[in-house]
């Protein structure tokens, strides 16, 4: 299983919207939501935009590029063009941090 790895301090987050991380050569978006934190590759599965540039509404984020969008709980498409779930990973605050399985 992989590690646990901190990504950035949970106050540092926007609130209830989606915050740009670069983790090595990845691109991670985190999303801030009543219910949790979730994470997501940041580049759009359709056609490579940046996510964090999008639209970001309850569980949903809107891609920036065609307004594809994705449930980020389990990364599935809920609106074309968007058609193939996008990659999400486990995610935790512990401590104070919030923690990604990459
Ligand atoms: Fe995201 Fe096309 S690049 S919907």
């Amino acid at each position: 299983e992989k590690p646990w790895r901190d990504v950035v301090e949970a106050s540092k987050l926007e609130k209830n919207w989606v915050t740009r991380i670069e983790i090595g050569p990845r691109l991670i978006a985190i999303y801030d939501t009543p219910s949790g934190v979730y994470a997501s590759l940041a580049l759009c599965n359709h056609g490579g935009a940046d996510l964090c540039d999008g639209y970001f509404d309850g569980h949903v984020i809107e891609c920036p590029l065609h307004q594809g969008a994705f449930d980020v709980r389990d990364g599935n498409p809920v609106s074309a063009p968007a058609t193939r779930a996008m990659r999400v990973f486990e995610t935790r605050i512990e401590n104070g941090m919030v923690q990604v399985r990459l």
